[in-house]
């Protein structure tokens, strides 16, 4: 089969809880590269400011220094290391979308709030800057929905964005059971009832690595070939 396309990951060094330098880095790259990846999305943390990754004029720099040197290095390989962010919903603003894109896509990746938020509005801020998204022409790809407590206690409430044509991202290890049973019944449910377009590692370090091939495996042997190849090879996203 053609390599996976992993659209959500923390290789490259940012100062938020990912790489912690360009050799940290360039080890998980090549991490995801043995296990089969052959575009990689690197997405640093756009946190809201109360929360504990927003953006900084010392990150951005950080993150424009690694990832040149980063994707080069790794080119030699054949692993295709691409921009992007996992930006909050409430940090989209017309006037920054664009600078939040996937590169080589039309998509920009809307982080889902976590049940660690514990937050009571999470499908209106993410509705929210899903149309900021629209407006500007992009496509909202919203990153792990199952790990959302309003999206764990009713599947439902996402299926007007999938409606809007907007892509849900699951991530992979969600489906491995290791984001905890609440995420992992979640995942299988959203992906039975049809809304689940991607899946991606969200790899953030060695114990959290940015490998697809565990549970592409997993997903293939229980949902068949189709079904997975669909997930782990981003055939659903906006390339441009
Ligand atoms: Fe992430």
């Amino acid at each position: 089969m053609d390599g996976f396309v992993d659209v959500h990951s923390h290789v490259v060094p940012s100062g938020d809880d990912g790489a912690e330098g360009i050799e940290d880095g360039l080890a998980l790259c090549r991490m995801a590269f043995e296990a089969g990846t052959e575009v990689l999305f690197a997405t640093p943390h756009a946190h809201a400011p109360w929360d504990t990754f927003p953006r900084t004029a010392e990150r951005d720099t950080a993150y424009d220094t690694a990832l040149p040197v980063m994707q080069r290095e790794v080119a030699k390989w054949g692993l295709d290391l691409r921009r992007g962010w996992e930006v909050y919903p409430t940090v989209v603003a017309p006037e920054n979308v664009e600078e939040y894109r996937l590169e080589g896509t039309r998509g920009v990746m809307i982080e889902f709030p976590g049940s660690w938020l514990d937050l009571d509005d999470s499908i209106e801020i993410v509705t929210e800057a899903g149309r900021i998204v629209e407006a500007a022409g992009l496509l909202p790809v919203f990153a792990h929905p199952e790990r959302c407590r309003a999206v764990a206690e009713d599947p439902k409430c996402v299926r007007p964005l999938v409606e809007r044509g907007w892509l849900l991202c699951a991530n992979a290890p969600s489906f491995l059971g290791r984001h905890g049973p609440t995420a992992e019944r979640t995942v299988w449910g959203l992906l039975d009832t049809g809304q689940i377009a991607l899946a991606a590692s969200d790899g953030h370090t060695h114990g959290r690595p940015p490998v697809l091939d565990d549970a592409y495996a997993f997903v293939r042997a229980r949902r068949g070939e189709v079904i997975a190849r669909r997930l782990f090879t981003g055939s659903a996203l906006p390339w441009s």
